[in-house]
């Protein structure tokens, strides 16, 4: 079984569709930077629908079972159905998920599941309009991502909710968001993260997770939860369930790193591989691939580059963020 230089293996692959988004989330594509003149790129240099199937194959073949869509915001690819129906025919592919804002999917969770899509992770932030109008960049409703949920729910995709916590930002609303949305899909709060090079990041804005979950449970306190194992090998989300059976989700990345078992690769729009969320570079499949390299040869290609792999940014954070900030790649190059 291919491995990487600390023993892990290739399971997930995180292909990105898009760097365009309808949202300007402060801490992902905050509006000052990704303003109306901001380059996005343009669309001969994203990779085909055929190109992105090619690729996910020799991935496939390596080891991989799990496929996320990112961008950017997904759905704002077109005809992102056929690219779909594309993965689903792989044979080997046990998963097929896409992390989404939501916006659209009233407009296309139900092509999406009849392409063959298995699940949704859509995030919402905040259920209190300001608070959210604010944290999105453009002033949209929490109302439209709920009515997004209830459609992907409509259509029979899995869902799953994530909440990224910035500390006086949205970490009042957390408990009245979890109620409210309970019911609906489990919910997963996220440790706010240094992704990119914009979002201001420091540790006095991180609300650790013990402390969500606290926050979480009322008066009981943490207390109102019973730890339940992890679903898969390599989850990031530590999963807790209260008395009723409601399931939470914590994912903490910079107070309890979790790269010791991380599987994942993640495909940029334009065909670049990047082996870490937090990388300065990744490797350039698109110009072998439009160079004409044949199936085993792309296949070789990335093999090698999981087999060199050594990335645990998570793990090292301290050091790297005391040594002084390195250029990474943006969260919406590569989707999370
Ligand atoms: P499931 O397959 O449902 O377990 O989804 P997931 O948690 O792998 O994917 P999702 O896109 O919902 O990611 C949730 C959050 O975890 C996002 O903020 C991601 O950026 C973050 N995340 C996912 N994978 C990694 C990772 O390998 N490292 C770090 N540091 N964060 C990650
Ligand atoms: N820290 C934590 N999570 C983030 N996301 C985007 N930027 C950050 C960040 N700086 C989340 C999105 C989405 C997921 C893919 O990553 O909200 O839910
Ligand atoms: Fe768009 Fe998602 Fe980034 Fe928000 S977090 S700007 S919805 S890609
Ligand atoms: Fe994987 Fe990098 Fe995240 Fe660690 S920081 S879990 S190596 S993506």
């Amino acid at each position: 079984m291919l491995t990487d230089q600390l023993g892990r293996p290739l399971r997930d692959l995180r292909i990105s569709v898009t760097d365009r988004c309808n949202l300007r989330c402060t801490y992902c594509m905050p509006a000052e930077v990704f303003g109306a003149d901001y380059a996005f790129l343009p669309r001969a240099e994203l990779l085909s629908f055929e190109e992105i199937e090619r690729l996910a194959r020799a991935f496939v073949e390596l080891g991989v079972r799990k496929l996320r869509l990112t961008g950017g915001e997904p759905t704002l690819r077109r005809d992102l159905p056929d690219l779909v129906a594309r993965l689903a025919r792989i044979g080997g592919v046990q998963d097929i998920a896409m992390t989404t804002n939501g916006l659209l999917l009233p407009r296309f969770a139900a092509d999406l599941k009849a392409a063959g899509l298995d699940r949704v992770t859509v995030s919402i932030d905040s259920l209190d309009p300001e608070v959210f109008g604010r944290m999105n960049g453009l002033g949209q409703h929490p109302q439209k991502v709920v009515d997004g949920i209830e459609a992907a729910l409509a259509a029979g995709l899995g869902v799953k909710i994530n909440t990224v916590v910035q500390r006086g930002v949205n970490d009042d609303g957390l408990r009245e968001l979890w109620l409210a949305l309970r019911d609906l899909a489990p919910l997963r709060f996220i440790e706010f993260m240094d992704v990119g090079n914009h979002n201001g990041w420091n540790m006095d804005s991180v609300v650790p997770s013990g402390e969500v979950l606290a926050r979480l449970g009322g008066e009981a306190g943490a207390a109102a939860f019973a730890p339940r194992a992890a679903s898969y090998r390599g989850e990031v989300a530590a999963r807790h369930v209260d008395a009723a059976g409601h399931e939470v989700g914590l994912i903490s990345s910079v107070t309890a790193p979790f790269c010791g078992d991380c599987s994942r690769a993640r495909l940029s729009a334009v065909g670049v591989l990047y082996t870490c969320l937090f990388a300065g570079s990744g490797t350039d499949l698109r110009a072998p691939l439009r160079a004409g390299a044949s199936d085993a040869e792309l296949r070789e290609q990335v093999a090698g580059v999981w087999a060199a792999r050594r990335d645990r940014y998570s793990e090292e954070r301290g050091e790297i963020t005391r040594a002084g900030t390195r250029a990474k790649v943006e969260m919406s190059h590569i989707g999370g």
